[in-house]
């Protein structure tokens, strides 16, 4: 648990502008040095113009609010461009469909309000009371935030030895009280893109609702597709998809605060969006779990996407896969390491190969000393590298610094198996 010090005070007096901003420069000291290409994951970078941009943008809409378009067409116009941008992305026009979605604060919000409306279409259309989803074991943890927050029972289901998920265990665990089956495309853990055609087969027989995860996939998969890489079905073109979230603050390279979910057609995206007409304060409509809703990640998300384009997306994405896939070679080559699975996008799950002693937790500790950062998940123990343009140039040093630290680790085992993504002290 990181030790805070002392609980913060408000300043008696306000303190002048440099020593504010003197003191914020002072505490980012500490943090993971994203800009070398060290991170991967939380943080992704896309070169020095797009950043630029994101900057001039957020800041041109720093104080605006996103609740109410009215004030702000401007701001109506960039999500309704930036969701009609990605449902091209997806096919959610093609052949007269109407897909139809909101921008969200990010791929948590997006999978929330994808449970929420499962939830309300079969209380409205079936009457369920007593909503349950099914998932996999490998389904971001965000499902079973929603399934807390709206009441939805979720049903586990295992995972396949190539860590896709379990169609027959997700057909028998499918009941009258379903609302949504979920697949990934890929998953976070291991980066493998689940049989979303089963598995939306799965919902369309019962009239349920199908979410794909894209939070991590949006924006590569599409561009793979041009790129000419071998792809499973996994968007709109799949009958039974109801809907799809995909995250413009990871691979789309917008700054954090934006996401999309876009629902197949309108009835479906009306579920997800709360109307109230008996408040002293008129009739009130939000798209989103915020009320007023920060302007600037709007505004940065579609300057963005209309900077990069369709091309510039195919670059960033060749060289993501690119080196995801010299990253896989890397790590295979390497004595006592393995990849699980066989990644298809852009997340790779680093572990001890078979019969190895390697503790990839004390390896992690290694890596650290040289300024890397991966997330350690489990079960099995391993290190999570999402690969992205920012970090492709730095992924060689990787992996020569992966090689040595495992000559240096030898035998050694860590104590810390904590795997905490985001450390919460329950006694404090
Ligand atoms: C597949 C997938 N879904 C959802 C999320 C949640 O996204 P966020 O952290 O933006 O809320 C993530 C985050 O890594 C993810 O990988």
């Amino acid at each position: 648990m990181i030790d805070f010090g002392p609980p913060a005070e408000l300043p008696a007096s306000g303190r002048a502008a440099d020593d504010v901003l003197g003191e914020l420069e002072g505490m980012r000291s500490g943090d993971v040095d994203w800009r070398a290409g060290r991170s991967f994951g939380l943080v992704f970078h896309a070169g020095d113009e797009v950043e630029a941009v994101a900057r001039a943008a957020s800041v041109m809409y720093l104080e605006e609010n996103g609740l109410n378009p009215l004030a702000f067409p401007s701001l109506g116009r960039m999500q309704q461009d930036v969701v009609d941008m990605a449902s091209g992305m997806f096919h959610g026009r093609d052949g007269g469909r109407q897909a139809a979605g909101f921008m969200t604060s990010g791929g948590t919000e997006s999978l929330l309000l994808a449970v929420e409306a499962a939830r309300n279409r079969g209380r409205d259309e079936r009457g369920v009371t007593e909503p349950e989803m099914v998932v996999a074991r490998s389904a971001h943890a965000a499902f079973h935030k929603a399934g807390g927050y709206f009441g939805v029972k979720v049903n586990v289901v295992p995972v396949r030895d190539d860590w896709r998920v379990d169609v027959d265990a997700m057909a028998s665990a499918v009941n009258d009280r379903t609302v949504l089956v979920v697949g990934s495309a890929p998953q976070y853990p291991q980066g493998v893109i689940d049989p979303i055609p089963e598995i939306a087969s799965l919902a369309s027989e019962r009239g349920i609702n199908c979410h794909v995860d894209a939070c991590m996939g949006g924006f590569v998969l599409p561009f793979m597709e041009d790129l000419g890489y071998d792809l499973p079905p996994w968007d709109f073109r799949v009958e039974g998809v109801t809907s799809i979230s995909a995250d413009v603050h990871k691979l789309g390279y917008a700054p954090k605060g934006a996401s999309v979910l876009i629902h197949r057609d309108v009835a479906l995206r009306n579920h997800h969006v709360f109307m109230f007409d008996d408040w002293l304060g008129g009739f009130y409509a939000s798209s989103g779990l915020a009320g007023s809703k920060p302007a600037g990640p709007m505004a940065a998300a579609w300057a963005v996407m209309n900077l990069i384009g369709r091309d510039g997306y195919r670059r960033l994405t060749a060289t993501t896969i690119e080196a995801t896939r010299r990253m896989i070679e890397g790590v295979r080559s390497t004595p006592g390491l393995t990849v699980l699975g066989e990644p298809q996008a852009q997340c790779v799950a680093i572990s001890a190969a078979e019969g190895a002693t390697v503790d990839v937790f004390a390896l992690m500790d290694e890596l650290a000393t040289k300024g890397w950062h991966l997330d350690r998940q489990k079960p099995p123990d391993s290190l999570h590298a999402t690969v992205s343009a920012g970090t492709a140039p730095a992924v060689d040093d990787f992996v020569a610094d992966l090689r040595a630290a495992v000559e240096a680790v030898g035998d050694r085992r860590t104590e810390d198996r904590s795997t905490d993504y985001a450390p919460i002290d329950p006694s404090t």
